[in-house]
C-alpha cells in the first residue's frame, strides 16, 4: 500500500500555495508596516526552553510535546509554540541590547500532538509577532493592533476580540487562594486531571475542557475582582487605548489562556466561520519569562494567529482572492525541428519576466491548445512548420483578441503591459 501523510499533517498542493503566497505576503507587509522584523529560530530547541517556560502542568508541556532522545543523549523537542523559543534566541544573541524597543515577527510550523480535526493539525502553522522591552499597555495595544490590521486586510470583518487581565504576580497570589478554596469545595466534580492541577496549577483548571471541569469553573471567582491597583491602572489603559481606536473588544473574565508565562494582559480572537476550533490567534504578555530562562528581566507582550484557521476562515466568508493563472504563456510548437526556436522564444520572455511553459511531452498541436486553455493562459505564441523559411511566430492575446505575426527580434522589443 502507498504511504499515506502521518495524521494531523497536511500537504500544501500546488492548487492551494497561491493561497500560502498571499496569505504571507499580508503578514510580512504588515509587519513591515508596524516596524517589525523576521526573526527564524530552528524547528526543535532542548525540552527545557519549553517545559520550564509554558509550564509542566499545561496541556502542551504534559501531553502535546513531540520529545525525543537524539542520539547523544540530549532531550529535543519540536517547537509547540515560538514565544519560548524567541526568547531563547533574544536572550543568547542579546538582542534586547540592541535597541529599545525590539519588535518581532515570525511565521512557520509548529508541532502538538492534538486530538486532529477541522482547523486542529499536529504539524500547523504560525504568524506571530512580540514586543519586547515595554512594559507600558500601549506595547499591548501595539501587537493587537497589528493583528486587527491582518485581520482588516485578509477581509475578515466577523471576529471577536476577547480581552481578559490575570494580573501581576501579587494579584494572582490572591487570586489563586480564593480559587483554590473554591475549587477545594467542588472537589468531588472535578476530574482526576483537574483534582491534580489544583494542587500544583490552579490557574490550569481554567483551561479544562472536561465537562464537568468547565460546569464547575463557570462559578468560579473570577480575576478581575481581585486585580491589585497595578494591574487595575494597567488593564484600564488597555482597554482606554482600545477604545480610543475604535477596536471593539468584549471583556471575557475566564480567559486565562493555557500557558503559565502570561501576566496582565491576555486576548484572544474567534470566529464563528471555524466551528469548533473557533479561536484563530491569541497573546498577551509575558514580563517574567525572560528571567525564567536565564535572561535579565524583561518586560514583552506578543500574539500568535493559527495560519490554517485563518485560511479556513477567508474561504468560508467567500474573501479568498482567485488564483493567477499558472502562467501568461505557452508556446504551441507545430513541429520538433523548432524545439530550439522555442527555447529562444521562452528566454526571451523570461528576460521581459513573463511566465512562459511549453509542452514537453510532444503532444499533438490540439493537445498543446487544449493543454493552453486549461492553464489558462493569457497568451500564446505558436511556431509554424515552417518558421525557418518565414521567420515569423504567432502571438495570440486572448482577451485582447489580438493575433500578430512577429519576428524573435520583434519579439524582443514587444512592449507588454
Ligand atoms: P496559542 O493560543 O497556543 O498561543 O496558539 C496561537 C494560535 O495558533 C491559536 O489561536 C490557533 O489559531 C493556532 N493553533 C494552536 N494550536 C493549533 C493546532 N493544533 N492546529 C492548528 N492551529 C493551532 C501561542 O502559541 C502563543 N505562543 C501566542 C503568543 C505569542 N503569546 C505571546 N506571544
Amino acid at each position: 500500500m502507498a504511504y499515506q501523510s502521518v495524521k494531523g499533517t497536511n500537504d500544501t498542493l500546488p492548487s492551494k500555495s497561491y493561497q500560502w503566497h498571499y496569505i504571507e505576503d499580508i503578514f510580512r507587509k504588515s509587519a513591515d508596516l508596524f516596524g517589525y522584523k523576521e526573526l527564524r529560530t530552528p524547528i526543535f530547541e532542548k525540552t527545557e526552553v519549553f517545559s520550564r517556560s509554558l509550564g509542566e502542568e499545561t496541556d502542551i508541556v504534559g501531553k502535546e510535546m513531540y520529545t525525543f532522545e537524539d542520539k547523544g543523549g540530549d532531550m529535543l523537542t519540536l517547537r509547540p509554540e515560538m514565544t519560548a523559543a524567541l526568547v531563547r534566541s533574544v536572550i543568547q544573541h542579546s538582542l534586547a541590547n540592541e535597541v529599545s524597543d525590539l519588535r518581532l515577527w515570525y511565521f512557520g510550523p509548529f508541532f502538538r500532538r492534538e486530538r486532529a480535526q477541522k482547523g486542529r493539525y499536529r504539524q500547523f502553522h504560525q504568524f506571530g509577532a512580540e514586543c519586547i522591552s515595554s512594559p507600558n499597555p500601549e506595547a499591548d495595544v501595539e501587537v493587537i493592533q497589528l493583528a486587527v490590521e491582518i485581520i482588516n486586510r485578509l477581509g475578515i470583518d466577523d471576529y471577536k476580540l476577547l480581552l481578559n487581565s490575570i494580573g501581576n504576580t501579587e494579584s494572582r497570589k490572591v487570586y489563586k487562594e480564593e480559587l483554590v478554596k473554591y475549587l477545594k469545595s467542588h472537589n468531588d466534580k472535578l476530574s482526576a486531571d483537574s483534582r491534580n492541577r489544583l494542587e500544583k496549577n490552579p490557574l490550569r483548571v481554567l483551561d479544562s475542557k472536561d465537562s464537568g471541569d468547565r460546569e464547575v469553573v463557570e462559578n468560579a471567582p473570577v480575576i478581575l475582582d481581585y486585580l491589585d491597583d497595578v494591574s487595575k491602572s494597567h488593564f484600564d489603559q488597555v482597554k482606554n487605548l482600545l477604545d480610543q481606536l475604535g477596536i471593539p473588544y468584549e471583556i471575557e473574565d475566564k480567559l486565562v489562556r493555557g500557558l503559565d508565562y502570561y501576566c496582565h494582559t491576555v486576548f484572544e480572537f474567534q470566529s464563528t466561520a471555524l466551528g469548533a476550533q473557533n479561536s484563530f490567534g491569541g497573546g498577551g504578555r509575558y514580563d517574567g519569562l525572560f528571567s525564567q530562562l536565564g535572561g535579565k528581566d524583561t518586560p514583552a507582550v506578543g500574539f500568535a494567529m493559527g495560519v490554517e484557521r485563518l485560511l479556513l476562515i477567508v474561504d468560508e466568508i467567500g474573501k479568498m482572492p482567485r488564483p493567477e493563472p499558472d502562467c501568461e504563456f505557452y508556446i504551441v510548437n507545430k513541429s520538433e525541428k523548432n524545439i530550439p526556436v522555442s527555447f529562444k522564444i521562452q528566454d526571451i520572455l523570461r528576460r521581459h519576466c513573463k511566465s512562459v511553459i511549453s509542452d514537453l511531452q510532444r503532444r499533438s498541436v490540439k493537445g498543446q491548445f487544449k493543454e493552453s486553455g486549461k492553464l489558462n493562459a493569457p497568451y500564446t505564441i505558436t511556431i509554424h512548420d515552417d518558421y525557418p523559411e518565414t521567420g515569423k511566430i504567432t502571438l495570440k492575446h486572448f482577451d485582447k483578441g489580438i493575433q500578430e505575426d512577429i519576428s524573435l527580434e520583434e519579439l524582443e522589443n514587444y512592449k507588454f503591459d
